[in-house]
This record gives structure tokens, sequence and C-alpha cells, in this order.
């Protein structure tokens, strides 16, 4: 009999990523989730099953858990994350979910009071207190920043918040193939934590690398920690806590209190039996849309 993985989050960058590389294992029946009723038959097209899932209406949840055997667990960007996050453990325990793989952020360092992270590390120990069997993912920073929803290239320039301060990177298509690893083998990987930063650069050699790969004169802004919030809400209103998070761990990557941002820490060998995707390889594969911003 088929294993059932729930995959959330299949129209944004990573859950799709996750739910297409599911599809080589024949041993998984794929039931991936969303709130846009108006895709649903199409992602039912694509992935076999789609459910109605709303992360902020909990009377959405038995439906959509019924049967299901493992949960790729991945919340958006906003602070709704750590009651969302309660409420799907809640009911992943209910329903009799196995296995639970929780999608967190590169912090290898307990001690951590940046808010972003700091939800992370606590929906985590939640997870753990619940009983349900869990995998966790740390990724570091996403390449896809630059190409997907944070816009970090805009009108010729590339922006990143650290002040020159170096960060580690990873490359989401890896992520996404040693998850849906993790969720169709199951027990092998319960109870352990995995870590994704495969290459460590500062925004100056991350642009070098773009402009080598699309020829295109790409510029680093490297902008101070504080400009982040005046960037993203320039008028100061409508900001989720979620990215005052953000903005502080620039503030403490800037001063070293989140240094290990900038470490290498990789577990793709690990799980794929290759090495992490480099800056370059990843800029390679996304060339049309790196030249694209560049222009
Ligand atoms: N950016 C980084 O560098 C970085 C680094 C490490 C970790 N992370 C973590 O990555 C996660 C975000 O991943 P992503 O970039 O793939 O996200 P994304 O592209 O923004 O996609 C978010 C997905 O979550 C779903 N979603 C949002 N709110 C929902 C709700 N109320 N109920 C049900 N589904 C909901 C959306 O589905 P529908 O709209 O279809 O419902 C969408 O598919 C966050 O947890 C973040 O902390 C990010």
């Amino acid at each position: 009999m088929k294993n059932t993985v729930l995959v959330m989050g299949v129209t944004g960058q990573l859950g799709k990523l996750v739910a297409a590389s599911l599809q080589q294992y024949s041993s998984v029946k794929i039931r991936v989730t969303s709130r846009r009723k108006n895709e649903l038959e199409q992602l039912q097209k694509e992935y076999g099953e789609s459910v109605f899932l709303d992360l902020d209406d909990p009377r959405t949840f038995s439906q959509a858990l019924k049967d299901v055997d493992s949960i790729f667990f991945l919340t958006g960007y906003t602070v709704d994350m750590l009651v969302q996050s309660k409420a799907i453990v809640d009911a992943a325990k209910r329903e009799g979910v196995k296995h639970l793989v929780h999608l967190g952020v590169f912090s290898p360092d307990p001690d951590c009071y940046d808010a972003h992270f700091a939800w992370h590390q606590m929906i985590e120990a939640y997870v753990k207190v619940s009983g349900i069997n869990y995998t966790n993912l740390h990724p570091n920073c996403f390449l896809q920043n630059f190409t997907g929803f944070y816009q970090m290239i805009k009108d010729g320039k590339a922006r990143f918040y650290a002040g020159g301060k170096p960060a580690g990177w990873i490359a989401l298509e890896d992520v996404g193939e040693a998850a849906a690893k993790i969720l169709a083998e199951g027990d092998k990987h319960y109870g352990k934590d995995y870590w994704f930063s495969t290459e460590v650069a500062t925004l100056a050699e991350l642009v070098n690398a773009f402009n080598e790969v699309t020829g295109k004169s790409l510029i680093a802004d490297d902008r101070a920690p504080g400009q982040f919030l005046k960037d993203i809400a320039p008028d100061g209103n409508n900001i989720d806590p979620y990215f005052r998070g953000v903005a502080d761990s620039f503030e403490q990557i800037y001063d070293g209190r989140m240094a290990y941002i900038g470490t290498v820490r990789d577990d793709v060998p690990v799980l794929l039996g290759r090495p992490g995707m480099s800056i370059r390889q990843w800029a390679t594969l996304h060339k049309d849309e790196l030249i694209a911003l560049s222009s």
C-alpha cells in the first residue's frame, strides 16, 4: 500500500519542487494543498490529489489530513506561522499522521533571539513534545531570493542587507529533492536534523558569479541592515513582524552575533550522494531569469 504524503506550499517556491521530486517515488501517493480554490483542479491533474487547506482555519484540517502518513510542513512569511504550526501539529496528532518533515531555518545555535529564527525553534520544540516522528530541515539563505518574491534584484542592482558580510546559500532544487527523499524513505530519517548551506559568499562574490554566467553587468548593492524595512515598506506601514525578524537577522549577521549564517554546513551529499549545487551551477540553471532581471 502506498504512503500518502501531504505537501503544503505547492503553489510556492519550495513546495512545488518537493512535490515534483516526489513524483519519482512509486511508493508514494501525493496529496497537495492550497487555499486557491480555482487552482485545485489543475493541481489535482498535476499531482494526483489536491485538497483545500487554510492554515488560518483549523476546521479545514481534518478532511485534508484524512489517511495521511507524512506531511511536508511549510508555513509562509508571517508571524501567523506560530499559531498555524501549533494547530497543524495538534491536528496531525489527532489524525494519526506518522511523520512531519518541517521546513525551518539555518539555526545551529539554540541560543538565538532573532524573532523568526526563534519562532522556528519553538515550533520544532512543540513538534518534538507532540510525540509525532519528525525531521527538521534547516536551509540557509535561498538563492531563489534573487529570482523569487523577495525581489532582491531590481533596476540592474542586486541587494542584500548584511553590509558586506558573507552568508551561506542553498539552491531550493537541492532542498526539494532532499525533502522528497526523506518523505519517501520515512523512518530512517526520524528524529534527524539536516542542514543546507552549500556555499558561502558575499553579495559581491555572488554577483560576480551571476555576471560571469549571464554576461551582464549586474551591480552588487550592499546595503546596511537598517535599510531593509525602509526598502520593503517605504511608508513604514503593514510590515509583518516576520520581516522585522528578517531585519534583525541582517543586523546580527552584520555585528557578528549571527556570524554562523556565513558558514558551510551541507547535508546534500549525505542525503543525495552528490555535492550541493554551487552558486555558479544554480545561476546557469536560472540564466534566463537572471538575464531578464539584470537587464
Ligand atoms: N527565503 C529564505 O531565504 C528562507 C531561508 C530559510 C527558510 N525559509 C522559510 O521558507 C518558508 C517559505 O517557503 P517558500 O519560500 O517556498 O514560501 P512561498 O513561496 O512564499 O510559498 C508559501 C506557500 O505557503 C502556502 N500558504 C501560505 N499561507 C497559507 C495558509 N494560511 N494556509 C495554507 N497554505 C498557506 C501558499 O499556498 P496557497 O497560497 O496556495 O494557499 C504557498 O504555496 C518559510 O517558513 C521561511 O521561514 C526561507
